[in-house]
C-alpha cells in the first residue's frame, strides 16, 4: 500500500519524506486554506519538494464543467506530477471524462458510495477517493464502502482506477485498507504518527536501555 500525505504543510511533508513514508501528497481547499497560502504557490512548492515521481493532488474550486476544465488545465500546468482533484457531482463526472481524454490524471474526490466510485471509474479517473472518517462521523462504517469498491474494481479489467482510502483517521482504517487491497491510503500527519505508536514498544525500549545501562555501570564502561 502506498502512503500519500493529506496535507498542504511542507514541514509535515518534509518529515514524512525523511521517514521514507511519503509516496505522494493530496491537498484539498480546506487544507490549503489552513496554511493561508495561494493554492498555486503551495502546490508548486510541494511538487518541487516531493520530486517528479510522486503525484500531488490539487483540487478544482469550480463546480461547472467548462470552468472545471479551465482550472484543471491551469493546475496541470503547475508541474508534471499534478493530479487534478474533481468532486463527484454530475458536471464533475463529465469533467473527469474530458480531462482523462486530454491526458490529465484525475483524482475523483468526495466519494461516499460505491455507486459514485463506479461513475468515477467509468469516466476514467486515475484515482477514486472514498472518504472513510467522515462516514464514521455520521454513524456509518466507512470502510465497508472501500471494501465494496475494491471488490468491484477487481471484477472489471476495463475499470483501472486506483483506490485512495481518504479521510483515514485511525490505524484500523489503514489496516482494513490493506486487507481489501486499497492501493493507496492518504493520511493526515497525525494518523501517520499513530502508526508508529504502541505503548509496549515504549515500555520495552525503556527496559532494554535501562538494563543495558545497568550492565555498563557494572562493567565500569
Ligand atoms: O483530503 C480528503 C480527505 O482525506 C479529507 O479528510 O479528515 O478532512 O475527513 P478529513
Amino acid at each position: 500500500m502506498k502512503f500519500f500525505l493529506d496535507t498542504a504543510n511542507v514541514d509535515e511533508i518534509r518529515q514524512a519524506l525523511d521517514w521514507g513514508l511519503c509516496d505522494g501528497v493530496t491537498t484539498n481547499p480546506s487544507l490549503v486554506a489552513k496554511e493561508g497560502r495561494k493554492m498555486e504557490d503551495a502546490v508548486k512548492e510541494i511538487c518541487d519538494l516531493v520530486g517528479p515521481d510522486r503525484p500531488v493532488s490539487a483540487e478544482v474550486i469550480a463546480v461547472e464543467h467548462d470552468a472545471m476544465i479551465e482550472e484543471a488545465l491551469e493546475r496541470a500546468a503547475w508541474a508534471d506530477n499534478v493530479v487534478v482533484k474533481i468532486p463527484l457531482i454530475p458536471d464533475g463526472v463529465k469533467a473527469i471524462k474530458t480531462c482523462t481524454g486530454m491526458g490529465i490524471p484525475i483524482n475523483a474526490t468526495l466519494i461516499f458510495s460505491t455507486g459514485q466510485a463506479l461513475l468515477a471509474a467509468k469516466a476514467g479517473a486515475a484515482y477514486v477517493s472514498p472518504f472513510v472518517g467522515r462516514q464514521d462521523d455520521i454513524g456509518y462504517d466507512g470502510m465497508e464502502g472501500v471494501e465494496q469498491i475494491a471488490q468491484m474494481l477487481r471484477m472489471y479489467d476495463t475499470l483501472n482506477s486506483e483506490i485512495i482510502l481518504a479521510s483515514a483517521r485511525t490505524v484500523a482504517h489503514v489496516i482494513r485498507g490493506t486487507q481489501c487491497g486499497a492501493h493507496i491510503c492518504t493520511l493526515g500527519f497525525d494518523t501517520l504518527q499513530q502508526l508508529f505508536k504502541h505503548p509496549l514498544t515504549d515500555i520495552g525500549l525503556e527496559k532494554f536501555l535501562s538494563d543495558y545501562r545497568k550492565l555498563e555501570e557494572k562493567l565500569g564502561a
